[in-house]
């Protein structure tokens, strides 16, 4: 299904006037201006980045962008999920009318998932809306937020709670930047990966179940994975760009992780997104063999790759105190919309043939998450 003796990779995401390529390879980073420049002629730039990010990349960046005739200027904000506020916002807005950037002059975000969520935000509501172009830095960013046009930022009543879509006009995913990523990011990151596997890739599934030490090392293998990821996803968005349907396939192990996560108080010492995603798509396994959907088979199966990779798979894997059966049923319904007693959840017949469920009774929820916590 895969061959591993390509090199750079583009994908294309269909959407009609806003379709989009989306390009994987290494050494990107060098070629960025050449790419822009071809795609949108005469504009300048503001590359939105962290000041982690901004260290290791925005000189090199900026550098190729001038090299080919663009200009920029570079706005750093704060690392961390904490950036995705107003505040953070309205000092990225202020930065781009300070370069007096116009409609049809470009914001790239350089960045992890929250740069990428908060430059594309401010894209989107500059002047209107402006050019946006997204330069992942991270797997998961790779493989997941920069690509579907999802922006936002959170509030004191939750996440993700105030945003545009925002489509970007292009994706570049250098891959040679996942060299100096921590191995535990890289890995949260390969927990996305394996989810279009789980979704609706079956031979995927498979794939990296035999070749995920080669997407671990880098290389052609690598580039390949992430190319296949953004393909499933990028047929997910096309079909539902605003997630009135389908694209809710794409939130497969996110209700389990997502309660996870708020449990541990968004502890990274004790669990990140990826891993949460990892023990939530292992759960959502299980969950569905006990309702009779899909095999004890499928779940021990998905569970020994993930493990295998060094992924969390069970609630057990979190370090420190977590609250009982109850208590995480009220973080999963904090999370969802509950229709009388009833749930949506990413349910599964089957490895890669997972579906959206929207009537699931909490109280099998909640005896499922009984049955777990006593093991
Ligand atoms: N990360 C889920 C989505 O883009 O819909």
């Amino acid at each position: 299904m895969i061959s591993t003796d390509t090199v750079d990779e583009t994908v294309r995401v269909e959407l009609g006037s806003r379709s989009y390529d989306i390009l994987i390879g290494r050494g990107l980073m060098a070629r960025a201006g050449t790419e822009l420049a071809a795609r949108l002629p005469g504009v300048r730039a503001a590359i939105v980045t962290d000041e982690h990010v901004a260290r290791h990349h925005a000189q090199a960046l900026s550098d190729a962008l001038a090299s080919a005739g663009i200009a920029s200027t570079t706005i750093a904000i704060t690392p961390g999920e904490k950036s995705k506020s107003f505040a953070s916002l309205e000092s990225v807005v202020d930065g781009v009318l300070e370069a007096r950037l116009e409609r049809g002059d470009v914001v790239i975000a350089l960045g992890g998932g929250v740069v990428g969520d908060l430059a594309g935000f401010a894209a989107g509501i500059v002047r209107r809306g402006m050019k946006f172009v997204q330069m992942p830095t991270s797997l998961l960013a790779q493989v997941d937020s920069s690509v579907g046009g999802k922006t936002g930022i959170n509030t004191a009543r939750g996440k993700n709670l105030v945003g545009v879509f925002q489509q970007p006009s292009l994706v570049l995913a250098d891959t040679d930047v996942l060299d100096t990523l921590p191995e535990r990011e890289f890995r949260a990151g390969y927990a996305e990966v394996a989810k279009y596997g789980l979704i609706d890739r079956p031979d995927f599934f498979s794939w990296l179940e035999a070749n995920w030490q080669e997407v671990f090392a880098g290389g052609a293998a690598r580039i390949q994975a992430i190319a296949e990821s953004c393909r499933a996803k990028a047929e997910v968005v096309a079909r539902d760009e605003f997630e009135t349907g389908d694209r809710a396939l794409l939130n497969l192990g996110h209700t389990f992780g997502h309660a996870l996560e708020a449990a541990t108080g968004y502890d990274s010492a004790r669990l990140v997104h990826g891993e949460g995603v990892a023990i939530g798509m292992a759960l959502a396994h299980r969950f569905s063999s006990r309702m009779n959907l899909c095999s004890m088979d499928d779940a021990h199966r998905v569970e020994a790759h993930l493990a295998k990779v060094g992924l969390p798979v069970a609630i057990a894997d979190i370090a420190g105190d977590l609250p009982d059966a109850e208590r995480l049923l009220d973080y999963i319904a904090q999370d969802k919309k509950v229709s009388r007693g009833a749930l949506t959840f990413i349910l599964t017949r089957g490895v890669g043939r997972s579906f959206v469920a929207n009537d699931v009774p909490a109280s099998e929820v909640l005896a499922f998450l009984r049955e777990i916590l006593d093991r």
